[in-house]
């Protein structure tokens, strides 16, 4: 063979590797997740052990894995993983990249490019708490959660709403935040076991096992049994038949909205105009940026991706809900509460009898949405 004949194939591959969409696409990785963590006291070795060990039962952003215990769709997730492409059969890939990234960051830390500018950031899924679901027990979202704030999206923040995807495309999503979401708490016990625990290294796969993924893993699959269920929720619903009849529920809804022991006044307001007492509020993922003065919370704020911000108890007369404007929405809200935040779940569950009963929670309801107009 002429040495122009043996060089040929290297000139072409490297032509072919200086085309964009050619060539080797570079690996895309998880970042280790180190939010809130001292840099001073994050070794090499540690950190390291944390990427490789959460990389055997995850894989990557590109070939995600799965511990069999997660009990994911690997077809579904193959569709949003990866970079964005159509495969042979013309169905899209990469949707995640797609779609969701730009905000919720390529890890589902919620600290994507956009992140920054926005006064409600994106949802870290890695801390594993949703606000917007429909189970009791401080339970995780049914999958019919995740798809509700899919399709609606969150009216007034930036999170949009993708009704317009084939149901396919939701499904595959849904499958993926679930994953990033497992992987995320699991990657969290995970630096848990090296960094505060001081576990040897490389770590025991059992003690993995047992100690990270399992628990999340459990509590995922029991949601499905926590769900407080729309058809038995509507069946306590009063009548509303009649401008009296809705009238009377409002009004019941009223009182039990201003009742000391509902606290609803304390950070909505009397009028419910989000002006309560209570001002100094965070949701789970600022409460740990703040820190008892001025000076420590400039200090912890150093050790995460987005700067503190404050959270606003909801202001009804402006007619937004996040999660949804249906009565059954604002059932919801109020029977489980908002996870991980300050709003509290007021009904029943299988620990307590609840602050109201479903028939008092409709009342209450009506109340939040009269004042809306809706
Ligand atoms: C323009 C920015 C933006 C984009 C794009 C975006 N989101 Fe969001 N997302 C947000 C914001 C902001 C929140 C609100 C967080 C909050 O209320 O604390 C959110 C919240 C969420 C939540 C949490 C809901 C809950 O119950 O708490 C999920 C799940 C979610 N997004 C999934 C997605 C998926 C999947 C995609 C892509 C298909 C996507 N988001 C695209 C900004 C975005
Ligand atoms: C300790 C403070 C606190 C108490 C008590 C409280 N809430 Fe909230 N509530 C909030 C905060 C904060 C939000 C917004 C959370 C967010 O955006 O992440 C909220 C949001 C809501 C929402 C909006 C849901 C949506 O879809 O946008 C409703 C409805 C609501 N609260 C009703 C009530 C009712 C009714 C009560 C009394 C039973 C109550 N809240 C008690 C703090 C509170």
């Amino acid at each position: 063979m002429s040495p122009i004949r043996r060089l040929l194939p290297t000139a072409y591959c490297l032509l072919l590797a200086t085309l964009p969409g050619c060539g080797p696409a570079p690996l895309a990785t998880f970042g280790v997740n180190t939010e809130g963590r001292d840099p001073s006291k994050l070794g090499r070795t540690e950190i390291e052990a944390i990427h490789e060990t959460i990389a055997e039962s995850f894989g990557t952003p590109d070939v995600p894995e799965l511990p069999d215990e997660a009990r994911l769709d690997r077809a579904l997730l193959g569709e949003a993983a990866g970079p964005i492409a159509g495969d042979r059969q013309g169905r899209q890939r990469g949707l995640y990249r797609q779609h969701c990234a730009a905000c919720h960051d390529l890890s589902g830390g919620g600290a994507g490019p956009h992140a920054r500018l926005l006064g409600t950031y994106p949802m870290d899924f890695r801390l594993g708490q949703f606000k917007y679901t429909s189970t009791r027990d401080g339970g995780k979202p049914v999958r019919r959660d995740l798809e509700r704030t899919l399709a609606g999206g969150l009216p007034g923040t930036a999170m949009p709403s993708f009704a317009r995807l084939p149901q396919e495309q939701i499904d595959a999503l849904v499958e993926y935040v679930i994953y990033l979401s497992v992987r995320g708490e699991a990657e969290r016990a995970v630096a848990g076991l090296v960094l505060d625990e001081g576990e040897y290294l490389p770590l025991d796969e059992y003690l993995v096992e047992d100690e990270a993924i399992t628990p999340v893993a459990e509590q995922w699959k029991k949601a499905d049994s926590l769900v407080v269920d729309e058809a038995e929720a509507l069946r306590a619903a009063p009548p509303l038949d009649t401008a009296d009849r809705r009238a009377a529920s409002v009004e019941r809804g009223r009182v039990l909205f201003e009742s000391p022991n509902a606290q609803c006044t304390t950070c909505h307001g009397p009028e419910g105009r989000g002006d309560g007492e209570q001002q100094e509020l965070y949701d789970d993922w600022n409460k740990l940026k703040k820190g008892v003065s001025d000076e420590q919370t400039r200090a912890l704020a150093e050790r995460f991706a987005l700067p503190l911000v404050r959270l606003r108890a909801r202001n009804f007369h402006e007619g937004i809900f996040r999660g949804g404007d249906r009565p059954i929405d604002v059932y919801w809200r109020i029977h489980v509460g908002l996870k991980g935040t300050p709003m509290p779940s007021s009904g029943p569950d299988s620990s307590t009898e609840g602050v109201f009963s479903p028939a008092e929670i409709w009342d209450v309801a009506n109340f939040v949405l009269s004042l809306s107009g809706n």
